[in-house]
């Protein structure tokens, strides 16, 4: 059941004022003011993520892959997986997982009358209830290579919840050839705080933010071989050919990444 909380922000509800969206109430648009007040360029970094995302499924997409598990999703959007995912195979299935019943109400009234896409509940602490879940068995076939996508996730997850150790055991189900591909935000370029601030306003909301280092973001892909052009800022990972590299673009305070398994499970 959707239990609306209009009293604390609510970080899906925040990302979709910061993309420009109207799924929100006051208490979201006065956190993400205060975000923004210490961090004036984070809705320009939720646009860079969500391009980055459209990039990097295009290149999944272009890589054969035609199953998609996007975990931490958000409410839908401009420019979903399947969307994106569709204008190269139309045949290709996707899985939106999220802990929030706010998105779980949203993707299922756009997605009704699209079998091959599906949104469930799920949080990414507990990888066993989400690869158990029987809405995303009847459209993944673990056995196949996948892409898993942790967009703008994983810094809602605490040192405390292990992270890596979800990534892990997410991997460990993975076959060969499968992708993830994730954004992380960091602290790596904050020498006047900013980030640390605009982080801290999270405090109140529904999950707080753990801004991590190149070398912690690095060692969520083990396991897995990074292609090109490695770990980089949002806007540095393959960017579209004959655009135009943003200033300052190698120091935004997002990290971005794909990576494909190699070898056997486990
Ligand atoms: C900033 S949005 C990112 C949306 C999308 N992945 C993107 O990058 O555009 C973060 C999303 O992660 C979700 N989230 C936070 N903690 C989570 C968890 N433990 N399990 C699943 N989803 C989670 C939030 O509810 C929110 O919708």
């Amino acid at each position: 059941m959707d239990t609306v909380d209009p009293t604390t922000p609510n970080v899906p509800r925040m990302y979709d004022y910061l993309l420009g969206g109207k799924d929100n109430y006051a208490v979201d648009r006065e956190a993400v003011e205060e975000v923004v007040r210490h961090a004036p360029d984070t809705p320009y970094l939720a646009r860079e993520n969500r391009a980055f995302l459209r990039r990097a499924v295009r290149f999944l997409a272009g890589s054969g892959i035609r199953q998609f598990v996007d975990i931490g999703s958000g409410l839908p959007t401009q420019g979903n997986v399947h969307e994106i995912a569709h204008e190269v195979a139309p045949d290709a299935r996707v899985v939106y997982v999220d802990v929030e019943p706010v998105v779980l109400a949203h993707g299922r009234a756009l997605l009704a009358g699209t079998p091959e896409v599906t949104v469930i509940q799920g949080d990414a602490r507990r990888t066993d209830d989400i690869l158990g879940d029987p809405g995303l068995n009847e459209l993944i076939d673990f056995d196949r290579p996948v892409a898993v996508l942790m967009l703008a996730v994983l810094h809602f997850i605490g040192d405390e919840d292990d992270p890596h150790g979800i990534v892990a055991r997410l991997r460990s189900a993975m076959a060969p050839g499968s992708y993830l591909a994730v954004s992380h935000v960091t602290a790596d370029f904050d020498a006047d705080r900013r980030v640390r601030d605009a982080g801290a306003v999270y405090e109140k909301a529904t999950y707080q933010i753990t801004l991590r280092s190149r070398e912690q973001i690095t060692r969520l892909f083990d396991g897995f071989d990074l292609v090109d052009p490695g770990l980089t800022t949002l806007s540095m990972w393959r960017p579209d050919p004959g655009s135009t590299i943003p200033p300052h673009a190698d120091r935004q305070w997002c990290y971005a990444g794909v990576a494909r398994k190699n070898g056997g499970r486990g």
